[in-house]
């Protein structure tokens, strides 16, 4: 399992106890999970259709650190299904674990449709191939060059 994000708990992510607030991590899993699929899946236009029960087993508390652990459990035909766990850095303890979150790919027309895909991607392998399709640069003769060039390619 990869755990590729860490959050800061802050004082906007307690409830009214002083820890933190289920909701406030809730949103982070789904954000993370559904970054998780697109990059998996090479399709921006995931879904979260399925989250199975939460346990949260622990808590943290403002100042804590906590990170975001997710593998892909299975590949669908339409979907991807992924299993999260949340532990707390400082206290060493598990926080969360959600055994299965279905994301599902779709096509353009919004519809479910099929994503090829039959195992996890890693990020040599997605780094290898994004090395390998691109061009490579030439140096900019300048510092307005080179901004200019930036520029263009966000515009793409
Ligand atoms: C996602 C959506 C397009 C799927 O439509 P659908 O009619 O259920 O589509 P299908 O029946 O073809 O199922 C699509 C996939 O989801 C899986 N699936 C459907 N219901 C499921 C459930 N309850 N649990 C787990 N997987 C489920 C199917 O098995 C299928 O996967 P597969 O192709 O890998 O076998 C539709 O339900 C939808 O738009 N839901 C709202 C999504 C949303 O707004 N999410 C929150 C914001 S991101």
């Amino acid at each position: 399992m990869n755990f590729h994000t860490r959050k800061w708990v802050k004082p906007e992510d307690l409830n009214p106890n002083g820890t933190l607030f289920g909701g406030s991590l809730l949103r982070w899993i789904d954000e993370e999970a559904a970054i998780y699929a697109i990059c998996q899946l090479d399709n921006q236009r995931v879904v979260t259709k399925f989250m199975s029960e939460i346990n949260f087993v622990s808590s943290a508390r403002q100042g804590d650190i906590i990170e975001l652990g997710m593998t892909a459990t299975h590949f669908g035909r339409t979907s991807i299904t992924l299993r999260c766990e949340v532990r707390n850095k400082i206290t060493r303890k598990s926080i969360l674990t959600v055994e299965k979150m279905v994301f599902v790919n779709l096509g353009e027309n919004g519809e479910p449709a099929p994503h090829g895909r039959t195992q996890i991607r890693y990020a040599d392998e997605a780094f290898e191939r994004y090395r390998t399709t691109l061009t490579p640069m030439q140096p900019a003769a300048s510092v307005d060059e080179a901004a200019r060039r930036i520029e263009a390619d966000t515009m793409n």
